[in-house]
């Protein structure tokens, strides 16, 4: 006998969702350019992705079918080349379709992947990595933004293996549509029938959401700084740059010019980010209050040194002495500096702090005068400096938000949307009175 879980809410979030599409039955989802890989897996609704792929070119988008084993059992690869206007991929180790298309190729091409249907049986699949044909190959190697459509019989929906695979998938960020209530075809009524097709096609317009920072000019700081003791050593930190980078490449995919400031770091430039290499926290400081005309949003993520050397020697220091004293001075604060301009941009600072977090980075947002603060634990097994994930405190005037431990590219990607928002807040005639 089976035990049924409770449906996690991430699985059922698309039934809020309000319908985009007018009651005359066209969509209002505008999905030109776009290039949708189609996934039809085995099952009884696949007859009706034929139906999809006409609503999805009918929004503007070029669609590419691919056919499990199962899904032909059910529909002829034919009727899919009908509609598409494609030829319809149906197997990885054919290889007339791999000289046309490559599956690689194909992985590349799509802008967004949709399996629809999608049976208990790929979404066990897709959960568990497995690349054991043509389409679960394609969502291993695609880049894209991978939605599925679960379609079954409403036992197996609510059986805890499903469930559970559906919401791994949730966790890694591909988008369940569905699936919708009703009569099944196996004569049932209940949880497991696949969406209709133009609710489908308005669910996957959340897969390209419209940049939210076009036109703006995102300044960054990234990274550790150096300071020179002589020519050959020098004080800095453990910064990775990680945290910066995955803030800047966010920046750009949200439509942003990027200019990142970076201190030496192993890291590849994201795309679309302009990159200025600098050692000390002098040189960026000028590299940064150079860059501060029409800048919109600045992001202070380099943990810059607060002293340096007062004179770095010449030539490398002898170790003729048992012991030897340095004399440092104060580094300028490029953070409030640049809050403290005439017409400064929104800033945003980040805290690192081994003890009394939200303490520490509220003073440190008071006292820098800054709009916005991102405080993390630093000097802990988990997060912080070098670390591939990390868990944010964010807070700016009557307002705070924690965001949850997880890879640094995701964080920055939610950090983004909280700055975007309050940066659009700060743009009001009323920012300075309300805060
Ligand atoms: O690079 P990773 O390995 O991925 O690690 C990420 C990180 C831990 C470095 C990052 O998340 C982080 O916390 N960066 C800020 C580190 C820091 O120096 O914090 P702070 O509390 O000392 O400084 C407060 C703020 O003032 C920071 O925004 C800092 O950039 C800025 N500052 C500090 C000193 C100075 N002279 N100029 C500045 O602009």
């Amino acid at each position: 006998m089976h035990s049924y879980a409770r449906v996690p809410d991430c699985v059922h979030f698309w039934r809020f969702v309000v319908k985009a599409h007018s009651s005359d039955g066209d969509s209002m989802t505008d999905l030109r350019g776009k290039r949708i890989l189609l996934g039809v897996s085995g099952g009884i609704a696949a007859y009706k992705s034929a139906d999809l792929v006409r609503r999805l070119g009918d929004v503007g988008a070029e669609v590419r079918v691919v056919m499990t084993a199962g899904a032909q059992e059910f529909v002829r690869p034919l009727t899919f080349q009908a509609v598409s206007g494609n030829p319809v991929h149906t197997s990885l180790l054919d290889p007339e379709a791999e000289a046309a298309m490559g599956h690689i190729e194909l992985a590349r091409w799509a802008d967004g992947v949709l399996i629809a249907p999608a049976s208990a049986n790929v979404i066990a699949r897709l959960a568990n990595g497995l690349a054991d044909d043509l389409l679960t190959t394609l969502c291993l190697a695609t880049e894209a933004p991978v939605a599925i459509a679960p379609a079954m019989n409403r036992v197996m929906w609510s059986h805890p293996a499903t469930l559970a695979n559906v919401t791994r998938l949730a966790e890694r960020n591909v988008t369940v549509l569905g699936p919708g209530d009703g009569d099944q075809a196996c004569g049932e009524i209940g949880s497991g029938r696949m969406l209709e097709p133009l609710d489908l096609v308005d669910g996957l317009a959340g897969l390209f959401p419209a940049p939210a920072l076009t036109g703006l000019h995102v300044l960054l700081t990234a990274g550790p700084t150096r300071e020179a003791i002589d020519p050959v050593r020098y004080i800095s930190n453990r910064s990775s740059g990680r945290m910066g980078f995955a803030v800047a490449a966010a920046a750009a995919r949200s439509g942003a010019r990027v200019t990142l400031v970076t201190g030496p770091v192993e890291l590849v430039t994201p795309p679309g980010v302009e990159r200025v290499d600098v050692e000390s926290a002098a040189q960026m400081h000028q590299a940064v209050m150079e860059r501060l005309v029409d800048c919109s949003i600045f992001i202070a993520c380099a943990a810059v040194a607060d002293y340096r050397v007062a004179t770095p020697a010449d030539a490398k220091i002898k170790k003729r002495n048992a012991g030897m004293a340095l004399e440092l001075v104060r580094n300028p604060d490029i953070l409030a500096d640049v809050a403290s301009v005439e017409q400064p941009p929104f800033t945003v600072g980040f805290a690192a702090e081994t003890h009394d977090l939200q303490a520490n980075a509220e003073d440190k947002r008071r006292r820098k005068g800054v709009d916005m603060i991102a405080a993390n634990w630093v000097g802990r097994p988990i997060g912080g400096f070098e670390a591939a994930d990390n868990a944010l405190e964010v807070s700016w005037e009557g307002g705070r938000v924690a965001l949850e431990s997880k890879p640094k590219t995701r964080l920055a990607v939610e950090l983004l949307e909280l700055i975007g928002a309050r940066y659009r807040a700060s743009r009001t005639p009323d920012y300075g009175a309300k805060a």
